[in-house]
């Protein structure tokens, strides 16, 4: 049986961006430079997938509904606020994070305009799967394990939150008439478009460092990639149920590793004490 979607937690979280080495991931630009790359298309997408669920929201008079949507938005909005400060040491490092924005923003903004808004929010659903899957591989195998300590607790957060989160989109689609032609079609788009804009930052960022022909990294990357134990294997089940008429993304229940990653912090994180909504009108 597919489990009841968790309570989502407002959780207060920040981290130290600072005095994080140039290439993080095991000293390895391959592997750190596809996480930046995914990071610098974070900010502008999460927005998207809030301002999605609350226009969709909005006509479906559902405080319960709400009530969800707004929690998601706190969380979402931390990430977008935490992606913000992470790009900022690529800007420092000499990419341009505001053309990259400018030209998604056009992208964004043409869909949000679209008439139908269940595309927006099939688009959302659509990666926010895409979010968890990678949550739950990096979480259940600890791909991690040899990555600066707090780039690993930064993007362990992420994803124990995009795996509690999951089923927001998708419930919110299904109120709003969301069907399963329309979900799939969108995603087949999606993962194309995202391996489109991903690849490029990333060629981009490893050929102006003169790392796009380094053997050893492309060596490593592609076992971090493509290996069996690789990420693209460890997400292959989740990214094929997607395609299943009859997919919830509960049908997989993945909770216990939002509860090991909880019960490895050493501190219990701080709750926000304010309203959700008024947190994230903060952070945009
Ligand atoms: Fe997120
Ligand atoms: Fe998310």
């Amino acid at each position: 049986m597919t489990r009841a979607a968790p309570a989502l937690r407002l959780r207060v979280r920040s981290f130290r961006f600072e005095t994080v080495p140039t290439y993080w991931f095991d000293n390895d630009p391959w592997r750190t430079r596809f996480f930046d790359a995914f990071s610098s298309l974070l900010p502008i997408g999460e927005r998207l997938f809030i301002d999605s669920l609350r226009r969709s929201a909005a006509s479906l008079n559902d405080p319960q509904l709400d009530a969800l949507v707004a929690s998601f938005a706190y969380q979402e909005g931390v990430h977008g606020r935490e992606h913000r400060r992470y790009n900022d040491r690529l800007r420092a490092l000499g990419y341009d994070i505001d053309g990259w924005d400018r030209s998604q923003k056009a992208t964004v903004g043409r869909i949000s305009k679209l008439r139908d808004p269940r595309i927006p929010l099939a688009i959302t659903v659509a990666f926010e799967h895409v979010t968890a899957a990678m949550g739950q591989a990096i979480l259940e195998h600890d791909l991690l394990a040899t990555a600066d300590p707090e780039m690993k607790a930064f993007w362990s957060w992420h994803s124990a939150e995009e795996i509690e989160h999951k089923g927001a989109a998708f419930e919110v689609y299904q109120r709003a008439g969301g069907g399963p032609d329309l979900r799939r079609m969108v995603m087949a788009w999606c993962l194309f478009i995202l391996g489109i804009r991903m690849g490029r930052r990333f060629a981009h960022m490893m050929r102006k460092e003169g790392k796009l022909m380094d053997r050893a990294a492309w060596r490593a990357g592609m076992r971090f990639l493509l290996g069996r134990q690789g990420l693209l294997a460890l997400m292959g089940g989740d990214l094929r149920a997607f395609f299943r008429r009859d997919f919830h993304p509960w049908a997989k229940d993945a909770y216990h590793l939002v509860e090991q990653w909880e019960a490895r912090q050493s501190a219990p994180a701080a709750v926000a004490a304010r309203e959700p909504a008024a947190a994230v009108a903060d952070l945009s």
